[in-house]
Formats: structure tokens, sequence, C-alpha cells
């Protein structure tokens, strides 16, 4: 098995963390991620701190192994979407990792962590942001490569970003993102020098993922060539870039897609859906990834997933798709250059 600093010092099997993505990587998942010997981070997305409580015991109640939590640090149409608040429910209930995305959380927040003891990771997509991270005190970074799926400010393919970063912030440990979903992309972020892969597209179609069954097809079916940068995206979050399966309604928006749209007729809903509990008309444009339970029309909704769609040939269980990743970047980096 590989093992390395990132294994040692989290407790880990193998290097592979689970993408905390909003509304895919509920309790389910992350559990499989860890009892897999990975580290599964819970998406919150949204949801408001008591859901995140919930979500939280919930895993605890499938797993004994460490596991994550993802915030979003953004103010959004519908408030802030993390909180003090929800950082105190990470003390509370002792998560060994909080992983921050999109802008560098407040240092208060960054304080109250470290002194419960908790390991704080950032997401970055630019040097720039990876400096000021580990000038924060982040204890790792996530480098996010353009070709992910989901919210990506990152201008960069993995491939130069990730060096680069390695040298920017050594010694501090660097999680490779983008792009990856099979073990020869596992492999090449080793090489590059990552300490370990953090993966979402390609978990997005495993059988524990709570995306609709839909979306899991179409991710399955995509080809690299259906996968688009878009801002369309977002009455609920605005204008911010992500990359998306091309459906028709990102087809008719190619080319006037560098903000979200005001929608034509602000009451026609697109689709039913239901957060923390709450039901959820999705608006035209809505940036809520379908879940069980969804409905409505998928050639209006966001469908979220990074060009590694185009490796995606089937739905698996989570742990298989761990296992299989690690065990062929293993054998990849035991054969050295000569096969697959
Ligand atoms: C469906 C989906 C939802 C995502 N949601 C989040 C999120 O809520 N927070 C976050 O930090 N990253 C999110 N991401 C980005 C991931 O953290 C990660 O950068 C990305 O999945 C890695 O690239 P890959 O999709 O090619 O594996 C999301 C990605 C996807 C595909």
């Amino acid at each position: 098995m590989l093992h390395n600093r990132l294994t040692e010092q989290y407790g880990l099997d193998v290097p592979f963390v689970s993408a905390g993505m909003g509304f895919v990587a509920f309790p389910e998942l992350v559990a499989a991620v860890s009892n897999a010997g990975g580290l599964g981070l819970l998406g919150s997305g949204i949801a408001p701190p008591p859901a995140v409580r919930d979500m939280i015991r919930k895993t605890r109640s499938l797993t004994s192994r460490p596991f994550g939590v993802d915030y979003v640090v953004a103010d959004t149409a519908l408030g802030p979407a993390t909180t003090a608040e929800h950082i105190e429910v990470c003390i509370q209930e002792r998560v060994p990792v909080v992983v921050f995305f999109w802008n560098v959380p407040p240092a208060d927040w960054i304080a109250r962590l470290r002194e419960s003891g908790i390991r704080i990771w950032i997401q970055a997509g630019s040097i720039d942001r990876a400096k000021k991270a580990v000038a924060i005190g982040a204890d790792g970074l996530i480098i996010q490569g353009s070709e992910a799926g989901g919210h990506n400010h990152s201008q960069a393919g993995l491939f130069a970003l990730l060096p680069a970063a390695v040298d920017a912030v050594s010694p501090v440990p660097v999680i490779a993102a983008g792009g990856i979903a099979d073990g020869r992309g596992v492999a090449a972020a080793l090489a590059l020098g990552a300490d370990g892969v953090c993966v979402g597209t390609r978990l997005i179609a495993s059988q524990e993922a709570h995306a609709h069954e839909e979306y899991k097809r179409r991710v399955v079916v995509a080809g690299i060539d259906d996968i688009a940068r878009t801002c369309i995206f977002g009455p609920e979050w605005p204008d911010q870039p992500m990359r998306v399966i091309r459906n028709r309604v990102v087809r008719e928006w190619a080319g006037r897609d560098d903000r979200t749209p005001a929608a034509p007729n602000p009451s026609q809903s697109i689709g039913h859906t239901s957060i923390g509990g709450q039901e959820y008309p999705m608006p035209k444009f809505s940036a809520v990834l379908p879940v069980q339970g969804t409905t409505g029309d998928f050639e209006e909704m966001c469908l979220a997933a990074g060009e590694s769609a185009g490796l995606v040939t089937e739905i698996k269980p989570a742990a298989d798709i761990v296992r299989d990743m690690m065990t062929q970047a293993e054998r990849i980096m035991s054969r050295g250059l000569r096969r697959r």
C-alpha cells in the first residue's frame, strides 16, 4: 500500500481524499471512503449548522475512522455559506479536519479551530492563494487545477500548477485535485510532488453518492468534450465559474456564459428538491445539484462534473473506486515507465 507522511499524520491507509462535494458527499459516501482507508470529506454546501451537526453524527455512526468537513467561505444570495456557528459545530463534534474553499477564512475561525486541535486545510487554485493559505496557518493545501468539477477558480491545469505549488509552500503537505479518476492520475500527481489526491467527479458515480441516479448516469456517459466551464448557474450564488456537463441550457447560453443571466420568467421553476429537509423549488439556472428525490428537467439543471468524467465508465461502490485507483497507482509506480 502507498504510505507517506499524509497517511501517517492522519491515520489513513491510503493517501486518498474524497472531495467535500456539496449535495453529493453525504455521510454514506464519506464513511465509505474513510472505511476504505482514505479520508472522506463531508460536503456541507449551504446546509445550516444543525444540519451539518446531523451529518457529522450520521457519519460517525457509520465509521470510526477519521473524516473531515468542507466549508465554502462566501457570501451567497442565501446569506453567508459558512458562519462562526458552523465552526463551533466542528469543534463541539471534534471533527479531525476542516477544509475551506473559495475565500480564505477569517483569522478568528482559524484560531478557534487551532486551539481545539483541529487540522485546517484550504483548497486553492493559484500560487498566490496557496501562499496566503499557508501564511494564515493552513496545515495542508488542496491544490485545484482547472480540470476540476464544480466551482473552480483555477486558470491553470494541474500538471503545471501542482509542482509549482509544491515548491511554493514546501514543507506544507499538498493534495492534488482535478482530473484524477484512475490510478494513472494518482501516480502522476504523486510523481509531481503531491502527498495525496482529492477526488470528486469519479465519486459522483459511486453507489453511495447522494447524487440523483440520472446525474450519475450522465457522468458515466459524458466524454471529456461534454464538459464545459460556465458561469450561468447560480441565482443562489451568481457569476461563479463552474465545470459542468453540457446539457441544453449550457449549450443555449454558450458564448454568453461569463455571468449568471437574469431568468426570463423568475417564477418559472425547473424542478423540485429539498435542502436540509426544506422543500426548494429550483429556479431557472439553479446551481443546486440534483440529488435523490429531486424531480424536474435534467436538461435545465446544473450537473457539476470535471474533465475526468471522460474517464468514468461505470457506477461502483466507493470502496472499490478507492481500492482500484490506489492499486493501479501502486502497480504503475512499482513498474516505472514501462507499462501501465
Ligand atoms: C459535484 C461537485 C461538487 C463540488 N462541491 C464542492 C464543495 O461544496 N466544496 C468544495 O470545496 N469543493 C467542491 N467541489 C470541488 C472539489 O473539491 C474538487 O476540487 C474537485 O472535485 C476535484 O476535481 P475532480 O472533480 O476532477 O475530481 C465540487 C466538485 C464537484 C464535482
